[in-house]
């Protein structure tokens, strides 16, 4: 992929420079409090920096920027699930570009990507229950409640919605 256009944003490759951009939006506690306790915080430049060096080094690339005027403000990425039965999505926008429908513009994007690469059957994405902006977003583009499962978030056991999108189905945004 070289990058996915839209007139808000771009999703593209991250570069090095893009190291305190991503210290700053993803050192937001409330950009934390919704995403898995593998997301770290405080979230250092060595964070921010092992991130980007991973996502460059990746083959193939699946973890992407999202640049907004300009910087960095988030970003997105998928994983081939084993066996290649579904890929599953993960994405983040710092708290400055929320509520601007740029997430549900670059899910649709990223889903619209997956399926032309890889004969996935389903994009899934599993969401705390409480996260209701982000399922708001899986609404619009299309996916649809399959399930519950429980985790873990900062130590205390949560409830997470698996949501699925179907190879053949489309968004509602
Ligand atoms: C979830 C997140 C990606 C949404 O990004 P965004 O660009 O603001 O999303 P959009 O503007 O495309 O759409 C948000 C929708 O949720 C709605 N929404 C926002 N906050 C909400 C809330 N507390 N309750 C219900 N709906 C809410 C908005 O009104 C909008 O829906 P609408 O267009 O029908 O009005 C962003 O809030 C974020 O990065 N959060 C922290 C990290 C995270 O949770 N990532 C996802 C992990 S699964």
């Amino acid at each position: 992929m070289t990058e996915l256009r839209h007139d808000k944003f771009r999703i593209r490759h991250f570069v090095p420079d893009d190291l305190p951009a991503l210290v700053r939006h993803a050192g937001n506690r409330n950009v934390w409090q919704t995403l898995r306790d593998d997301f770290p915080h405080p979230y250092t430049e060595e964070h921010a920096a092992r991130w980007i060096a991973a996502a460059i080094n990746a083959t193939p690339r699946t973890h992407f920027a999202i640049e907004v005027n300009g910087e960095t403000a988030g970003a997105i990425g998928y994983r081939i699930m084993p066996g290649g039965f579904s890929a599953e999505i993960g994405y983040w926008l710092g708290e400055d570009v929320w509520g601007q429908g740029i997430a549900t513009a670059a899910v649709g994007l990223m889903v619209d990507h997956i399926f032309s690469r890889f004969n996935v059957p389903c994009v899934i994405a599993n969401v705390y229950e409480f996260n209701n902006a982000s399922i708001r977003v899986l609404q619009k583009t299309g996916f649809r409640l399959i399930g519950w499962q429980t985790a873990t978030k900062a130590g205390k056991t949560v409830q997470q919605t698996i949501y699925s999108r179907g190879r053949g189905t489309r968004g509602n945004a």
